[in-house]
């Protein structure tokens, strides 16, 4: 399958962060649990450099609790804090307080030396289209959040929201886009709903994704469509027409019907806990085995 799409405002997004960037202390950048490095735009490294780095393995009530653990590992040996979240019911957020005080304890320390006591951390939410990012930030900041106002010396209308005492949100997140020169980023990208789904064709994309259920969630498809999973690849989406009961006029299976409820069925979450991306195996680690 192949994507043409190349997002707009790119430039002017990426150019407000860079200003932004400079008010905070912490960068929390939000990754999709289920593809957490093709949901990454690698410019963050850069721009976030010099800067203390928690990274939320958002949604992770999607992905596989297995993997969660393992990208969590992989991350911190990179050098990040990192805590799995589900923004939508607010799992794992009571954890990140903690860790931010400890991801920042350098700062803190620093404005001790100089004498300065409480002042909070700042940070700011990134992440792509749709990771959650404006969740996450209704659901951290929750009803007790304030908006500070502006501060002397820091642009006009920036906007920051006073967690506690020790915090402080900026209240617009940084939207970077996914970089996508390879297309099994874009097909990660489009299976989670990260493309418009209007450019794609949903029967490939369906197609696609049962191979890799195939391949990597033995299982899933029989136990959501009854179907059994020797069928050729190319009967199965026959096979969820059939029991899902989509047909066209003329009692035709309507397979484009069907890609269409494998694909929702598998972004809502009712095919399972299911990662797209596995975490790469360092260099180190296959020497040592
Ligand atoms: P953005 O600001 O980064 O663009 O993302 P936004 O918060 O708008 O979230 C995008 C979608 O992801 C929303 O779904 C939101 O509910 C969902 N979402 C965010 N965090 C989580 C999470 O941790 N787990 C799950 N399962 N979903 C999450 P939507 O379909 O646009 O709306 P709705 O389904 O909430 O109505």
């Amino acid at each position: 399958m192949n994507f043409q799409w190349y997002p707009g405002h790119m430039t002017k997004a990426k150019r407000m962060m860079k200003e932004d960037i400079k008010l905070i202390d912490l960068v929390i950048e939000l990754v999709d649990a289920r593809i957490p490095l093709s949901s990454r735009n690698p410019d963050i490294d850069e721009l976030g450099k010099n800067k203390a780095r928690l990274i939320l393995l958002n949604k992770a009530d999607l992905a596989s609790d297995k993997y969660n653990d393992m990208w969590a590992e992989y991350f911190q040996k990179k050098g990040f804090f990192v805590v799995k979240v589900n923004s939508k019911t607010g799992n794992g957020l009571k954890s990140i307080n903690g860790v931010i005080q400890e991801a920042c304890k350098e700062k803190i320390a620093r404005d001790k030396r100089k004498g300065i006591l409480n002042r909070p951390v700042r940070a700011m939410v990134v992440g792509i289209p749709n990771v959650g990012k404006s969740t996450f930030i209704n659901s951290y900041a929750g009803r007790a959040c304030a908006k500070t106002g502006n501060k002397p010396g820091v642009t006009k209308g920036k906007q920051w929201i006073k967690l506690n005492k020790n915090l402080e949100l900026l209240d617009t997140p940084g939207i970077l886009w996914p970089k996508f020169e390879d297309q099994l980023v874009g097909l990660r990208l489009a299976f989670i709903g990260s493309i418009k789904d209007d450019i794609i064709n949903l029967e490939e994309l369906a197609f696609e994704l049962v191979k890799f259920l195939l391949a990597s969630y033995k299982g899933t498809l029989e136990k959501r469509y009854g179907i059994d999973e020797e069928t050729e690849p190319l009967e199965i989406l026959n096979g969820i027409a059939e029991s899902r009961h989509c047909r066209l006029k003329g009692n035709l299976l309507d397979t484009s019907k069907a890609a269409g409820i494998l694909i929702d069925d598998f972004r809502s979450g009712n095919l399972g806990k299911i990662t797209l991306e596995f975490p790469p195996v360092e260099a180190a680690e296959t020497e040592n085995q």
